[in-house]
């Protein structure tokens, strides 16, 4: 038996893992939390050491953790801990900081950080990690995450030179929305967003898109985004020099976007939070709009009833000559496919632990067959890859969950 605690267990994101973690044969779920007594969005079960009190997942531990407070309490809340998987946020604010943390209690960890600067500061722990034999493994949500798988599966199929990368999202209405998630898309939304040029990361006003196709859906609107997928794609597919991110969030309507695009563009053009504490002060701003926003945007959607859209998650690679080769993917709705690629490669990773070295890994580049991964989000409801354009004809992806055991079953082959 392993224990797992997840690190910000009670957000929107933490909650679905913790849930999933519940179901996970040969782990023992904990939850590490800044408030254990927070309410987890969307549920209303009974607290196990406390029934009908206090809200919470059944038969499992709940431990105070705060990452930025008190170093030495911190350390005691990961005692006994095999593997953490955090999903804090937002993780531009918190950094490195549960990584650290995790590191120093020789405690192995994955994440679902977004952020393309904690992403830097982690893989800048490599040393430490190793030196401590603890395995980090980042960027394991949807994007990054499924994204760099898809990335991967899209590169081994283009036998022609590719020049650049798009990569589009549409995050379904009526889920429960997280104050970190949205947080970080309203502070892309009014600021700048970083995109890759001629092989050079550069920053870009935010741009807002209208009227695009993705993955066959015309969405309203498509926000320039940031996802540390930008770091890895040259590695990924070698010799690209260009690379962007944008989503559709189709809770919000396209007018509030154009809105908040333009009332920013204006401020902008003013000299409004454009200087270090301009953008400190935007930044506390947004998060505390953005708390207050998540909740009424949570109840509204459990008071409807309404199930969740799904999410809808397209890569394009192009070529010089005009080539397009393009992926797929769709599930349940973006938290769910985030909390699921976690729950799979910490599955994998589990299974096959020896194989995962210590030190700083991201999917790219672990040790484990992606198409196991793939078969476990398959269980949750997550397609394979649909591949359309000009692809090699060659060795088609398979993902089912057979393939393990050498069955010929193929799914999300070249159409
Ligand atoms: N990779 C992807 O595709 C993907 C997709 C979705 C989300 N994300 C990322 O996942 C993270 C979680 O998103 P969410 O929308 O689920 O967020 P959320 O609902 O706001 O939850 C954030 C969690 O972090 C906790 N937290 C914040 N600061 C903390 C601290 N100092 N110490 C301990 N816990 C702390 C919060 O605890 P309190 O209850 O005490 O505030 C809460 O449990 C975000 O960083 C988001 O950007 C990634």
């Amino acid at each position: 038996m392993i224990r797992v605690a997840v690190i910000g267990g009670t957000g929107t994101t933490g909650r679905l893992v913790l849930e999933g973690l519940t179901a996970m044969r040969g782990a023992t779920p904990l939850c590490a939390a800044r408030h254990p007594d927070h309410r987890p969005a969307g549920a209303r079960l009974p607290r196990h050491d406390d029934p009908g009190s206090r809200p919470g997942v059944p038969g499992v531990e709940y431990r105070r953790l705060d990452v930025l407070g008190d170093r030495r309490s911190a350390l005691a809340a990961l005692e006994g801990i095999d593997w953490a998987v955090v999903c804090l946020g937002p993780f531009e604010h918190l950094r490195a900081r549960a990584q650290e943390l995790c590191i120093e209690a020789g405690v192995h960890y994955l994440d679902v950080n977004d952020s393309i600067d904690a992403r830097r500061d982690t893989v800048a722990l490599d040393g430490p990690a190793r030196a401590a034999g603890v395995r980090v493994i980042t960027g394991c949500g949807l994007c990054p995450g499924i994204s760099t798988m898809l990335l991967g599966a899209l590169a081994g199929r283009a036998d022609w030179p590719v020049e650049s990368v798009t990569s589009d999202l549409i995050v379904g209405a009526g889920q429960p929305v997280g104050a970190a998630s949205l947080t970080s898309m309203l502070l892309s939304l009014t600021g700048e967003v970083r995109a890759r040029r001629a092989g050079t990361v550069v920053r870009v006003p935010a741009t807002v898109d209208r009227s695009v196709r993705v993955g066959g859906i015309r969405t309203r609107y498509l926000v320039g985004y940031e996802c540390p997928d930008i770091d890895v794609v040259q590695r990924i597919v070698p010799g690209v020099s260009s690379y962007s991110y944008r989503v559709c969030f189709e809770q919000l309507p396209g007018f509030a976007v154009d809105l908040v695009h333009r009332l920013s563009e204006y401020g902008r053009g003013w000299g409004i939070g454009v200087s270090e504490r301009g953008r400190a002060r935007r930044a506390r701003t947004v998060a505390a709009l953005a708390g207050c926003a998540a909740g009424i945007a949570t109840a509204l959607n459990r008071r409807r009833g309404r199930q969740a859209d799904p999410a809808v998650l397209s890569i394009a690679l192009h070529g010089r000559d005009g080539q397009t080769l393009r992926g797929t993917v769709t599930g349940p709705s973006s938290y769910r496919m985030t909390a699921a690629c976690a729950l799979s490669v910490l599955r994998v990773v589990t299974e096959e632990v020896d194989r995962v070295p210590a030190g700083v890994s991201e999917l790219d580049r672990l040790g484990q067959d992606h198409r196991a991964i793939w078969a476990e989000l398959s269980r949750f409801g997550i397609d394979a890859p649909d591949i359309t354009g000009s692809t090699r004809e060659s060795a088609p992806m398979r993902t089912g969950k057979n393939d393990r055991q050498g069955d010929q079953s193929v799914t999300g082959v070249t159409k």
